[in-house]
């Protein structure tokens, strides 16, 4: 095995106020105890297959819900909403606020007229879906790991909640052949290093983005004003994206010869 280089030249071991170098978001609903419908933003999720892994703080009145009731919506906000998801960013449907989020957050129990968003009802699940945003994904909660580390514990703990989509609405312009969403329409919001961004669009450089988040996120991940820079991001140009449809449709693991039975 070739000798590894011992040192880190050109890097410096630092420790950086947030780990969150540039996920989507999600807005997640969930049910209160009197059937209504909490709606929180949060960016710490990943899928494998239908399964779908929420990081959420112990703290939060989503955390609370999905434990009691074992159902939640995932809804995936478009870079435009940006200023909703500002707005629910402060805001707690836990009562009392819990002590350590009383500095930044207030009580708020009806999210969704709070951030302008409007509760539609969902097919399997008894949380409502936040019609605005372009995709909602229904799904049922399997288990609740619970999650450790010492900085985690420091903002209350944290746990990772196990959930199964079971159905999955997306706004028809988004639509490709009945199964697919169009690529090169969708685009997430994008949360990076506690800011809000798009990562669709033709102009490279572009200033689209405004969604520095307030004083109260900041404060909550400990981020200090030099990092909300507003800059305007595209993880793949729009030119190739066409090509990377097209392979993915030829794919005859995407698309399994008609006749055979599908992928075993
Ligand atoms: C863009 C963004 C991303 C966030 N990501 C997370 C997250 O991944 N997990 C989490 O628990 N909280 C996250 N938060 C903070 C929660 O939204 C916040 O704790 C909120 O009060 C939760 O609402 P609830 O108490 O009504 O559930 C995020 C906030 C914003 C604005």
């Amino acid at each position: 095995m070739r000798n590894l280089e011992m040192s880190h030249t050109g890097f410096r071991a630092i420790e950086p106020n947030i780990l969150y170098f540039g996920t989507p978001v999600a807005l997640i609903s969930s049910l209160n105890e009197d059937g209504e419908t909490n709606l929180a933003p949060i960016s710490s999720f990943w899928t494998l297959g239908w399964t779908t892994m929420l990081g959420l703080l112990d703290e939060t009145k989503t955390a609370d819900n999905v434990r009691r009731h074992p159902e939640c919506v995932v809804n995936l906000p478009s870079p435009e909403m940006w200023e909703q998801v500002e707005r629910l960013a402060p805001l707690t449907g836990k009562n009392p606020v819990p002590e350590l989020k009383t500095k930044q957050f207030h009580f708020e129990k009806e999210k969704f007229q709070a951030a302008g968003l409007t509760p539609t009802g969902s097919d399997l699940v008894k949380p409502a879906c936040a019609k605005e945003c372009p995709v909602h994904m229904e799904a049922r909660v399997l288990a609740v790991h619970q999650l450790r580390g010492k900085r985690l514990e420091q903002l209350g703990g944290g746990v990772a909640v196990e959930v199964e989509v079971v159905r999955v609405h997306v706004a028809s312009y988004l639509v490709l052949k009945d199964r697919y969403v169009d690529a090169e329409k969708w685009s997430p919001l994008i949360y990076k290093l506690s800011t809000l961004f798009p990562i669709s669009g033709s102009g490279a450089g572009e200033n689209v983005s405004r969604g520095g988040l307030g004083a109260e996120s900041k404060a909550l991940f400990n981020v200090s004003s030099e990092n909300l820079l507003h800059s305007h991001y595209n993880f793949i140009t729009s030119a190739e994206v066409p090509q990377m449809i097209a392979k993915f449709l030829a794919d005859p693991l995407t698309n399994a010869p008609a006749g055979k039975a599908a992928a075993s």
